[in-house]
């Protein structure tokens, strides 16, 4: 196969953080050549190209919410897309839509057999009203209990990360709408972020909010960029000295049961899941799942990355020469047929 040309497009901030040179190197390393895809210059002018890499998340929900500019960057690319079918997009625009909707992306995982093996989302519901009557008797329905986080409903864009905790019934007026309330699960303070490339996975351990309890306090407004970055520090991630325990090391199988079924049910190979561990049961609760997340601890990311590219690449590939051999028996036998 001649064009092994990879199109890699993510935001300003993304592209700093990526070291070019290596990922270039290690590109060419498995036959690929990296290049950044411009989108505001014409795609069929940048082609041909087997793959493109994305991180659309950010444009994709401004699109969704109306913003023309980025609607029409969107359109453009799905354009493409269509018009090169052999194309192969990781991930799939459709899919990544999935996870824009916070309430969307936690019912689908509900709809997997996850629960059947102690892995849990923690009860939620999406609230939309301001009226505190209403609100509570929702809340109740789904038996979403106090603390509750509120997450707004759009997981990406300016103010995705803008969260509170809700620990009384006076603090539901605090809740900006459209959100999505969920149980707050103590998990002294750590978090566990899943990292999958394909069939891969990697395992980091992050700073998280302390343990609540529910009660009399306001509510707290907090942004969630300030709590589980590596080495942030922040009171709010601080457990009170008697709460402090040894670590656990999480189960492997359990994450690999996690990685491996999320991955099937959103269609994607490039995800990061948010897991913490209940401090009372040692329950496992899946709290948050993103698209191409930042990957900033995976061993040989650039690495692994591209021979998930590559397998995609050959399959893609070994199917579309079943294919033509299934075609040239048919021409075959049709010539058999007609002499
Ligand atoms: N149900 C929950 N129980 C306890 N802590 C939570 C829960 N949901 C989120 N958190 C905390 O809030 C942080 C941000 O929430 P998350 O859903 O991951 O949003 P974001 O999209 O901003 O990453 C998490 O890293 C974790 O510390
Ligand atoms: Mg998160």
């Amino acid at each position: 196969m001649s064009n092994r040309r990879i199109a890699c497009w993510m935001s300003e901030k993304k592209i700093c953080k990526i070291n070019w040179v290596e990922f270039g190197k290690t590109s060419l390393q498995h036959d690929f050549r990296l290049f950044k895809l411009d989108l505001n210059k014409s795609l069929e002018s940048q082609g041909p190209f087997c793959v493109l890499l994305h991180k659309l998340t950010d444009i994709i929900a401004s699109a969704d919410q109306g913003d023309p500019k980025c609607a029409s960057l969107i359109k453009k690319v799905e354009e493409y897309i269509a018009a090169h079918p052999s194309v192969i997009v990781l991930d799939p625009i459709p899919n990544v839509r999935q996870l824009l909707n916070r309430y969307i992306s936690y019912r689908k995982i509900n709809s997997t057999n996850l629960h059947k093996h102690g892995i849990f989302i923690p009860n939620f519901c999406e609230l939309k009203s301001t009226n505190v009557v209403e609100l509570s008797h929702q809340l109740k329905n789904a038996g979403v209990t106090y603390p509750f986080i509120c997450k707004p409903s759009l997981g990406h864009g300016k103010q995705a990360h803008e969260m509170s905790i809700v620990f009384n019934e006076r603090g539901l007026v605090d809740c900006k709408m459209p959100c999505v309330a969920q149980s707050f699960i103590n998990h002294n303070a750590v978090l566990y972020k899943i990292f999958i490339v394909g069939d891969k996975h990697h395992c980091v351990e992050r700073p998280s909010l302390k343990n609540f309890q529910a009660g009399q306090d306001q509510t707290i407004h907090f942004d969630s960029g300030d709590v589980s970055k590596a080495g942030s520090r922040n009171s709010l991630t601080v457990l009170e000295p008697h709460e402090r325990v040894d670590r656990v090391e999480p189960d492997s199988e359990v994450l690999k049961r996690i990685a491996g079924t999320l991955r099937e049910a959103f269609g994607m190979d490039l995800l990061g899941v948010d897991v913490v561990i209940e401090n009372r049961t040692g329950r496992y609760a899946i709290i948050d799942v993103n698209a191409f997340p930042g990957y900033d601890g995976f061993p040989d990311f650039f690495d692994t990355l591209l021979q998930c590219i590559n397998n995609k690449v050959n399959a893609k590939y070994d199917s579309k020469l079943d294919r033509l051999g299934d075609k040239y028996f048919d021409d075959i036998s049709l010539e058999k047929i007609d002499s």
